[in-house]
């Protein structure tokens, strides 16, 4: 087939819930892609933050294989190996808690909603506070808690028990409290919204008025977790323990699965019978993502997102000085961007027309969260095609 007639059985069998681009993608390896042309991609945004190790990484496709022979799927009444290892690896790199296993993102910021309203039934409390830009997720709970309204308001009526406060502004989020504020839920880096990194006096704030007045902490680390901001979790970089999270995206490296973690003293909230997931954690995935954690460790890949990390960001810092439609470059670890005073999607699919991955979000920011076992010189390329295309810009 060639890419035209694989396009055309996207238009005519798919729904028409994507703005899809480029070419028909054929193969991966590390932060490479190619299309069916045979042309080779610098992938500087692997799979929306989810394939962290690059592309097909030997590691986990061994695990994947290894463990498809051995055994695949269990129901969630039954006991395996894989997914205990994998709760007591996720714990002991944390705090002590328990982990319930579920498949995407939005599906694990559920259960942490789940928790709220178990938590708060006793106090009569339900109502949880989210960040405006924030993004956690497509279902309804997950859509509701997220405060951009063009995802709103297709779908209205939304849940209630949402309320929005501004990211940053702990003013702003006091000002949203009410007797029946139950929780508060935040991404301490917004990665939809654009890489806005929360500052660490306003989480400590947060953190401390969730403690004086027993609200829950919820944080989501769908996309700052596995050692994406330069720490396993981006919570470590700050100086608080949350009552609970929510890691998904890198967990997997690829194949689809989430984790919400709860701390031991709510664990008990949960009883059998009050959730579940016919997939989350199944043998296979959760082979994968053990495997995920022992390759963090064995290829020190914490140290590579930090000097990785480090060397992007200076290096978008000079393109900054050099180009005055940039308006700020941000960043932790390898979780980067630029925000530009011009529209960033022709950027981001004319790099792709060089053979540039990156991402365009917000109408004016360009994402790169590249593979955070990349070389420093994948980003030297990446940032010379980023840059002869800037170039070319008419700000
Ligand atoms: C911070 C955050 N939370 C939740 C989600 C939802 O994850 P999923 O698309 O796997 O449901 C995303 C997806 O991008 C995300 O970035």
């Amino acid at each position: 087939m060639n890419a035209e007639e694989t396009k055309n059985l996207f238009t005519q069998y798919s729904l028409n819930t994507y703005k899809r681009v480029g070419p028909v993608f054929v193969k991966g390896k590390g932060s490479f892609l190619w299309d069916s042309a045979g042309k080779k991609y610098l992938d500087l945004f692997p799979g929306w933050g989810v394939s962290i190790l690059g592309h097909c990484h030997p590691g986990v496709v061994r695990a994947i294989k290894e463990q498809a022979k051995k055994l695949i799927h269990l129901p969630n009444n039954l006991f395996q190996e894989e997914q205990a290892l994998l709760a007591e690896k996720i714990v002991k790199s944390t705090f002590p808690s328990k982990v319930f296993f579920a498949n995407s993102g939005a599906e694990a910021i559920e259960s942490a909603i789940k928790l709220t309203r178990l938590y708060g039934k006793e106090t009569g409390r339900f109502e949880i506070i989210t960040m405006k830009n924030s993004f956690h997720g497509r279902t309804f709970g997950a859509l509701s808690a997220t405060g951009q309204a063009k995802y709103k308001e297709p779908f209205q009526p939304i849940l209630p028990g949402f309320k929005e406060a501004e990211f940053n502004n702990f003013e702003s989020f006091k000002a949203q409290v009410t007797s029946k504020t139950v929780a508060v839920m935040l991404e301490l880096i917004q990665g939809e919204g654009g890489v806005n990194i929360a500052s660490k006096e306003y989480v400590k704030n947060l953190n401390d008025f969730c403690k004086a007045n027993k609200m829950l902490l919820i944080i989501d680390e769908v996309q700052t977790g596995m050692a994406r901001t330069n720490k396993l979790f981006c919570y470590q970089n700050y100086d608080i323990i949350p009552d609970a999270f929510v890691i998904s995206k890198g967990l997997g490296a690829g194949v689809p699965t989430s984790a919400f973690v709860v701390k031991d003293e709510h664990a008990n909230l949960f009883q059998p019978g009050l959730h579940a997931s016919t997939f989350g954690g199944s043998p296979l995935v959760t082979k994968v993502s053990l495997e995920v954690f022992k390759i963090i460790e064995e290829e020190k890949i914490l140290e590579n997102t930090k000097s990785m990390g480090d060397y992007l960001l200076d290096n978008l810092n000079k393109l900054k000085k050099k180009f005055s439609f940039i308006k700020e470059a941000r960043g932790l670890g390898l979780m980067t961007a630029l925000e530009l005073d011009v529209d960033s999607f022709p950027i981001f699919t004319k790099a792709m027309e060089e053979g540039l991955i990156i991402n365009s979000t917000h109408g004016t920011v360009l994402r790169i969260m590249p593979a955070l076992n990349v070389k420093k010189r994948e980003l030297d390329k990446g940032l010379r095609i980023l840059k002869s295309i800037l170039n070319t810009v008419k700000s």
